[in-house]
């Protein structure tokens, strides 16, 4: 089942707010961008020529695959032509635009006529989002060539920012707000091997990439992320912690002091479209291995 996200973004409203806190994250949790493409490169046997980026968001994805695959076309699919834009705006920005197309599509009302063949079909924090994800994975199944991967990458956990012995007077704030929002449906979420599998593909490896950055765009994503639970966790924890939240928001020296780290983590389930009928003809899947990246943020 899908979780319902909608307290903390949806295509249907915040755009603007979305947009920032993805480019924040991707500027700051975004090692995943560039070690699971590379993982991936090195589980393909040709040039990868057509990548689908599902729920394409601000096009962080499109971007990585672009670089990492250097001779593939992109269509980054999404039904906010807010972010879509934001997509047309970067490619054009990194001088991609002629390999990035970008496809409005609400995946809850089916697939893009237009893309099929796919060699690579990437869904990042996006299959938990739509309505029918098992639907979605076959079609997903049907746009792919025979051997073509897909890649799907969530979250497993919620970005963390603050220490846990905080605030003093009440230690475990970030941990109470993200226990609410567990509550709510607001999860990193599971595994989806299992609907991959029942999709028709064959499971051939997972990769864990774990990030913990400083700087400016950590303190900026603090300022958003927090401010986002702030307002969607009252009547959701106790008063005393939304208090100790705003006091937080509006002492930036206090901000500046206390969130000076964000750490996340991400895992890539990589499945193949099999080329004949029988998958278990097929090769064992290579082992998977974990990565684990700290850095400063980054572009
Ligand atoms: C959390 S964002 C992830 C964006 C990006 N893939 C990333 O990892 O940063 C989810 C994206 O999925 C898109 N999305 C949600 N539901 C969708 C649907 N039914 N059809 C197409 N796109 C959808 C949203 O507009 C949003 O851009």
């Amino acid at each position: 089942m899908p979780h319902d996200h909608s307290v903390i973004n949806s295509h249907h409203a915040h755009s603007e707010g979305l947009v920032e806190m993805l480019e924040l994250d991707a500027a700051t949790t975004g090692a995943y961008l560039d070690e699971i493409p590379a993982w991936i490169a090195d589980r393909v046997e040709c040039a990868p020529e057509l990548i689908v980026d599902l729920g394409a968001g601000t096009g962080a994805g499109s971007i990585a695959l672009a670089r990492r695959f250097a001779t593939a076309s992109i269509r980054a699919v999404d039904a906010s032509t807010a972010m879509l834009d934001h997509v047309a705006q970067r490619a054009e920005e990194r001088g991609l635009a002629s390999r990035i197309r970008t496809v409005l599509c609400d995946l809850d009302d089916g697939w893009p006529d237009a893309v099929t063949g796919a060699d690579l079909v990437w869904a990042s924090s996006s299959l938990h989002e739509v309505a029918d994800p098992d639907r979605v994975l076959r079609d997903a199944r049907d746009a792919l060539r025979p051997g073509g991967l897909l890649a799907v990458i969530e979250m497993d956990v919620l970005p963390s920012f603050l220490p846990h012995d905080y605030p003093a007077s009440a230690p475990g704030l970030e941990q109470r707000a993200h226990d609410a929002l567990a509550r709510l449906g607001w999860n990193a979420h599971g595994d989806w091997a299992h609907n991959i599998e029942n999709a028709g593909l064959e499971l051939i490896g997972r990769k864990t990439v774990t990030a913990e950055s400083r700087g400016p765009a950590t303190l900026a994503y603090a300022r958003a992320w927090l401010t986002r639970l702030a307002a969607a966790l009252p009547g959701h924890v106790d008063a005393r912690d939304i208090d100790a939240l705003e006091t937080l928001l509006s002492d930036d020296a206090e901000l500046r002091r206390v969130a000076t780290t964000v750490r996340g983590s991400r895992t890539a389930v990589l499945a193949r479209r099999p080329e004949d009928p029988s998958p278990q003809t097929r090769s064992a899947p290579r082992a998977a291995h974990d990565v684990t990246h700290e850095g400063e943020d980054h572009d």
